[in-house]
This record gives C-alpha cells, sequence and structure tokens, in this order.
C-alpha cells in the first residue's frame, strides 16, 4: 500500500470517529432525532446495545402489541360477528404460533425500515452499548467487550424506559410478565392476571381475553386509565367489563408468589381491607415504566428530577449544554412514542440552530382496544382543577350512521370548548377508529380552532368523523342527529 493510499484511510478512521451528533438509543425518538441531524447535514450517529433498530416501541412494544391487538380481533370477529353479517365459515381455530410469526414478521420488516433509513441518510450505526466519557467523548462497548471511543459535538441521550415492578415482586418473563413477555405466551394462559389498568394492561388484557382467556385486571385506583377523562373512563369500563374482562378496583396487590408452574396473587381493598387470594397461570405486571438511566449519567452529574427522570430545559438541553435528552428518559410530557419522535425533530433542528418545539398541550394519547380510546388537550378534571369555565359539546356513536351500519356504536364524542371564547380546549372520544380520527382534533387545536370551526367545517357522509362535527354543534346544543 502506498503511503499516500495508508494516509487516506487512516484519515477517513480518524474522520469516522468524530461526530457533530451522537444519538444514544435507536427507539421512535432516537432513530428520528438521527435521520433529522442526518437531513440537516449534520454528521451524525446512533448507538444501539439491541440487535435490531426501534427500541422499545418498535421490538417489545407499539409495533408488535398492535399486530396481536389487529389478528385478535380479526379471530374475536370471525367467532362471534361473521355470522351476524351473513358470512358463514367452518369452525375457526387459532393458530397462535403462526399469529406470533406473523407479528414477528412484521417486527423485523420495520427495524430493517430503519436500517434502510440510516443508510439513506448516511448515518453511522454504531452496535453496542453506548455510555457517556465526558461531554465529547462516548464509549462504545460491543458484544465481544471491544471497546471503542467516539468524538462528539453533541450528544443525544434517548435510552427510553423499562417496565416497573412492584416492590418484593420480581418479573421472571415467564410466569410474572411485563408487557415484553405478554407479547410472547406460547400459549393462551387459562387465567390471567393483569395488575394495572392503563394503557398496557388494558391492550393485552383485550388480547388475551380474545384469545380464550379468563381476564382479571386488578387497579389500585377507583377507575381504570387514569389521567383520561372519567366520563370516558367510566363508559370504557362499562364497555370491557361487557366484552368479560372482570375487574377488581381500589385493589392493591401485596404479593405475587410463583408456585409450581402457576402464581399466587393477594390483594387488599383500598377501602374494606379485605383481602383475597387468587391463582393463576400468568401475571402481568403493567404499573407503569421507569426511565431508562444508567451509571454513566449520575457520574457525569447530569441532573434528575426527584421521580427520576432528566431534567432539560426548553432546548432539551440537560444541565450539560451540548448533552440533550429526549424522549421516556426526561421529565417532560407523556411516555409516548410519538411524543418522542417530536422531541427527536426538535433537537436536531436545536442541534442545527433552528427553532425546534415541541407544543406539549398537543399531544394525542390513544389506547388500541376495540373500541379505541383518544384524546387530546386538557379533560373536564383538568379544567377544574385550574379553574377554567368550559362549555362541553357530546355526540354518541348510536346516532352515527355509519358506526350504526357497521355495529360499532359504542362511544362518543366529547368536546371541551373555553366558555368565553369557545377555543377547543381538548377532545376524548371512543369509536372503533378514535386513533385515527384524534388526528383531526390535533391539527384543529394546533391551529386554535373553535368548536364553531370545526362545526363549519364538511365532513364526509358516511363517516364516523361525522361525530366529531355534530359534538362540536353540540356545544352550542344545536346537533342534528340526537
Ligand atoms: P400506566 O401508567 O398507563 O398504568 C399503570 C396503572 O397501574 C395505573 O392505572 C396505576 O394506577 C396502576 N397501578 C400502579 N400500582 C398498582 C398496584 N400496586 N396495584 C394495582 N394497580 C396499580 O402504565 P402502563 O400501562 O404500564 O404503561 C406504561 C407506559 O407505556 C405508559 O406511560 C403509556 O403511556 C405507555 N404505553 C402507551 C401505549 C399507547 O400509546 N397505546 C401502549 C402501551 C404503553
Amino acid at each position: 500500500m502506498s503511503r499516500r493510499a495508508a494516509e487516506i484511510i487512516f484519515r477517513s478512521l480518524i474522520m469516522d470517529k468524530n461526530f457533530d451528533v451522537i444519538v444514544i438509543g435507536s427507539g421512535p425518538g432516537g432513530y428520528v432525532a438521527a435521520i433529522r441531524a442526518a437531513q440537516l447535514g449534520l454528521k451524525t450517529a446512533c448507538v444501539e446495545s439491541k440487535k435490531t433498530l426501534g427500541g422499545t416501541c418498535l421490538n417489545v412494544g407499539c409495533i408488535p402489541s398492535k399486530s396481536l391487538l389487529n389478528a385478535s380481533e380479526m379471530y374475536h370477529k370471525a367467532q362471534k360477528e361473521f355470522k351476524i353479517l351473513g358470512i358463514e365459515t367452518g369452525e375457526v381455530k387459532l393458530n397462535l404460533g403462526k399469529m406470533m410469526a406473523n407479528k414477528q414478521k412484521s417486527v423485523l420488516t420495520l427495524t430493517k425500515g430503519i436500517e434502510f433509513l440510516f443508510k439513506k441518510n448516511k448515518i453511522t450505526h454504531l452496535k453496542g452499548k453506548g455510555s457517556i466519557l465526558d461531554k465529547n467523548t462516548v464509549l462504545i462497548k460491543d458484544d465481544s467487550n471491544k471497546k471503542n471511543t467516539f468524538k462528539t459535538k453533541n450528544i443525544i441521550i434517548a435510552t427510553g424506559s423499562v417496565a416497573s415492578s412492584l416492590p418484593g415482586i420480581k418479573i421472571d418473563e415467564n410466569i410474572v410478565v411485563s408487557s415484553t413477555g405478554a407479547l410472547s405466551f406460547d400459549k393462551v394462559p387459562k387465567n390471567l392476571i393483569v395488575i394495572g389498568g392503563g394503557y398496557i394492561g388494558l391492550e393485552l388484557s383485550s388480547v388475551w381475553k380474545r384469545l380464550g382467556s379468563n381476564v382479571t385486571v386488578i387497579e389500585n385506583l377507583d377507575h381504570i386509565i387514569p389521567g383520561m377523562d372519567k366520563d370516558i373512563s367510566s363508559e370504557f369500563f362499562k364497555i370491557l367489563s361487557k366484552q368479560g374482562i372482570s375487574f377488581k378496583l381500589d385493589s392493591k396487590v401485596t404479593s405475587v408468589t410463583p408456585l409450581k408452574g402457576k402464581a399466587i396473587v393477594d390483594f387488599t381493598n383500598n377501602k374494606t381491607s379485605k383481602r383475597e387470594r387468587t391463582e393463576c397461570d400468568k401475571v402481568l405486571i403493567a404499573v407503569g415504566r421507569k426511565s431508562n438511566i444508567s451509571e454513566d449519567i449520575s457520574k457525569l452529574g447530569i441532573k434528575l428530577n426527584n421521580n427520576k427522570k432528566i431534567k432539560v430545559n426548553e432546548k432539551l438541553q440537560t444541565s450539560i449544554k451540548n448533552i440533550y435528552a429526549i424522549g421516556d428518559v426526561i421529565d417532560q410530557g407523556p411516555m409516548l412514542a410519538h411524543k418522542a419522535e417530536e422531541e427527536g425533530i426538535a433537537v436536531a433542528e436545536i442541534i442545527a440552530g433552528q427553532a425546534g418545539h415541541v407544543n406539549y398541550e398537543v399531544i394525542p394519547a390513544v389506547i388500541y382496544t376495540s373500541p379505541e380510546v383518544a384524546m387530546v388537550g386538557k379533560t373536564e378534571e383538568h379544567l377544574k382543577k385550574e379553574n377554567i369555565k368550559y362549555k362541553v359539546g357530546k355526540f354518541p356513536f348510536l346516532a352515527n350512521s355509519r358506526a350504526k351500519v357497521n355495529n360499532e356504536t359504542e362511544g362518543f364524542v366529547k368536546v371541551i370548548v373555553e366558555e368565553k371564547s369557545d377555543k377547543v380546549l381538548g377532545v376524548s372520544m371512543i369509536s372503533s377508529v378514535a386513533g385515527t380520527m384524534i388526528a383531526e382534533l390535533a391539527l384543529a387545536m394546533e391551529f386554535g380552532a373553535s368548536a364553531e370551526d370545526i362545526a363549519r367545517t364538511c365532513h364526509a357522509h358516511p363517516t364516523h368523523s361525522e361525530a366529531v362535527k355534530e359534538a362540536a354543534m353540540a356545544v352550542d346544543k344545536r346537533p342534528i342527529h340526537f
């Protein structure tokens, strides 16, 4: 090799170890930040310790759960609803192995998609566990324990979150599982206990109930889906109970004891102090998630808030100026994939000197059960606390023609506006397509729409969306079909 060629190779090696931005973590926050940074001309690398890109969302969260929710709903419909529609089939059988393989195929396709996007945007994919040595140095330890250091002008921490458990209860991902285990059972558990009536608990309760499990949800509070509108919560509770999911509300789990391939769950009613014990095949712990903070972050002195999440300013900077943090790991906004994506775009733009910004007032939230639950903005409970005067418009799907012909009449749309200005402050809904419809309301709120703006917008007939228009009209007590 000539001296010149050796010099070029040496220089390119040196170059490859110097970046404008290194993103740690390739979930929806991290990979989106990396792509946006690369689009803006920044030399970008993204570190990932797992074999595939995409983080919790793509590998063991949003994507596989939606695959199982979709497949189990089809199974349920084929079993229970086809006959009503005049569709006659032979016996409908479950092949759980195939259902899981289909789920895995979707996961693989999507994680490969990110690999493709990284190549297309010339993002360096650094494989291994990344840790921050100092404010400009990231150390990567690969599977074979080989260490490599990389220099960077900026670091984005996007390390996400991990499942929380309860004191004294160990998740073994076999009998006592987190969502990861509950997305991969190799047979349908006869009896499934779900601890926590939040997003994960209710989505996975739906999956396994439809596939044949007896499901009991034990929830500490006196209502499910805390944080959502109380009207929505109580209606959703009735719908899920009608679907056959059992609930133990106001009940605190005190212990879970694995015993001979099963588990014993003890819980106490918060009001009556009555103690109960139940045996089951599997226990899903779905009591929230905690930020994934590694040792290096604490050692570096990056400030955390009391809830052990990273404290950031409006520019998503941590207490060390050129180290940014986004997604589940920070103490800002809900732990949702699309919130992390927004922050990923904003942080890359901020680093590139642009005015990246996230509007935390307008982050939609969706529970992908059947029917779906969705909300954006404030609930009545929020507004009462904040002493803001408001008006409400409600419209039931029972009076929506499309929902009626589809036999999807459960649920309603609830629009809340500021009393004087009519400005939309929040919308909550239960509908078979709530997760898709909520986008219209997020857009309306971003543009500062009033209920009157929505009411005067032509909505196609017959669609579920007409219920949104009617709920907006109901604010002024003039819905047409109710
Ligand atoms: P969550 O915060 O939604 O719900 C946890 C529930 O557990 C709460 O209702 C809480 O009151 C209850 N709980 C806590 N301690 C308990 C105890 N000792 N006994 C009984 N109940 C107890 O948390 P979840 O469902 O684990 O989800 C974690 C995160 O993942 C959430 O922040 C959520 O935003 C996100 N996620 C979002 C999804 C979506 O967007 N569709 C789907 C899945 C997860």
